[in-house]
Parts: C-alpha cells; structure tokens; sequence
C-alpha cells in the first residue's frame, strides 16, 4: 500500500489535527493527501487550508446518500488515496463507497465498542454508570460502529465527571489511537483473522 491518506471530517476536526501533527514528524509513514468535508464551515475544513493541505467540501445537501458518496470516491480516487479516515465524519457511508475502499476506511469512536454505538457515546456511558469506557479505531464494514477493531485505549469514568470533562478525556486518548492505528494498518504487519485484527505469523 503506497501511503496515502484521504481524511474526511464534518466538524472541529482535532482528531484530523493529531493525524496531521503525527505525520508532520514522521510518526505516521503518510502523507495527507486530500481532507474532504460535507459541511462548508467545519473549523477541520479551515484548519486542513491553513496548513496547505488539498481541502475540498463536498456538500451532501440535496444529493442521495448514494450520489453524495460517488462524489466523495471520485475525489479520493483523484487524489489517489490509499486509506480513508472518517474524523468526526457524522453521514454513513453507502454500500458504494465501502465497495471502492474495501477494508481500507478506520473511523473513530468515543466509547469501547461495541458498548454505545451511535450518537453521544460519552452521555451513553454515563447514564449507564460505567466506571471504564474509552475509544476504538474500527474498520467500517455496512453496519454502525461495528467493523473489526483495530486497537483501542481505556478511560476511566470519575465519580465528578459530567459529559464534557469526559469527553475531554476521551479525546485524549483519540487522538493517540488513531495515529497509532493508522501506524498498523499501513506497517502491513497485521491482517484481519475473523473479527480479530492480529499480527501476521511468519
Ligand atoms: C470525536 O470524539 C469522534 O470520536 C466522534 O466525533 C468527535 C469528532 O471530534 N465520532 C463519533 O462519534 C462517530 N460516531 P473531532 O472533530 O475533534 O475529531
């Protein structure tokens, strides 16, 4: 797999920021080759421009999920992406994107899958009364946070904490994961085994 990313986000992007810083120095054997937003004020956007990065928005308004994600694929193939990283990137993808990245697009989820798919996994996890929750990094398969996972990190949920210092300290560990998942998916040291994703044997 030659190393390039295609970054899509739909928001404030910090999990965008800690790829981008993670490549810059060479934590990340990659490079960024196209950040991609459907919402056209996401700070992600203006951020991903800042540093000179190919930005593009790519609004989904008006468009069938199914049209909206040809667009989406048209511009990583123009990019020649490699590897697809949803960052806070809140649309599904359709069967038409999966098929054209085949076990090739992570995403990041704040909760330790498959406890509280969906929205406002932190809320989630704090009005079921978990003491630990954390975050995945997952491959996307058809169905809802569900792909095989690729590594994930433990938060410990404080008897003080309300939905923001939580999710304040989940991010934390986000923003650590992920580049280190991308890290192993592109080492191509690891493959998937059933729902496992384990190091190749020799
Ligand atoms: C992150 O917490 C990410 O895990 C979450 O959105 C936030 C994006 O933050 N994603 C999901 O909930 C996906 N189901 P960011 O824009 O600062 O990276």
């Amino acid at each position: 797999m030659a190393n390039k990313l295609g970054i899509l986000l739909s928001g404030r992007g910090s999990n965008f920021l800690a790829i981008a810083d993670n490549v810059a120095v060479g934590k990340i054997p990659a490079e960024i080759a196209v950040v991609i937003s459907n919402k056209p004020y996401a700070p992600g956007i203006q951020a991903a421009e800042q540093r000179g990065l190919n930005a593009h928005v790519i609004l989904g308004k008006g468009l069938a999920r199914v049209e909206h994600d040809a667009a989406i694929v048209a511009c990583l193939r123009e990019h020649r992406v490699d590897l697809v990283c949803l960052a806070g990137y809140m649309r599904l993808l359709s069967p038409v994107f999966l098929e054209a990245f085949p076990q090739r697009v992570l995403n990041i989820h704040p909760s330790l899958l498959p406890a509280f798919p969906g929205l406002d996994a932190q809320k989630q996890a704090l009005e079921y009364g978990s003491r630990i929750t954390g975050c995945t990094v997952h491959f996307v398969d058809e169905h809802l946070d569900h792909g095989v996972i690729v590594t994930q990190r433990s938060v410990a949920v404080l008897p003080d904490d309300d939905e923001h210092s939580l999710s304040a300290r989940i991010l934390e560990q986000e923003h650590i994961a992920y580049s280190e998942a991308i890290s192993m998916v592109l080492s191509g040291e690891y493959e998937v085994q059933g729902r496992r994703y384990l190091r190749k044997s020799r």
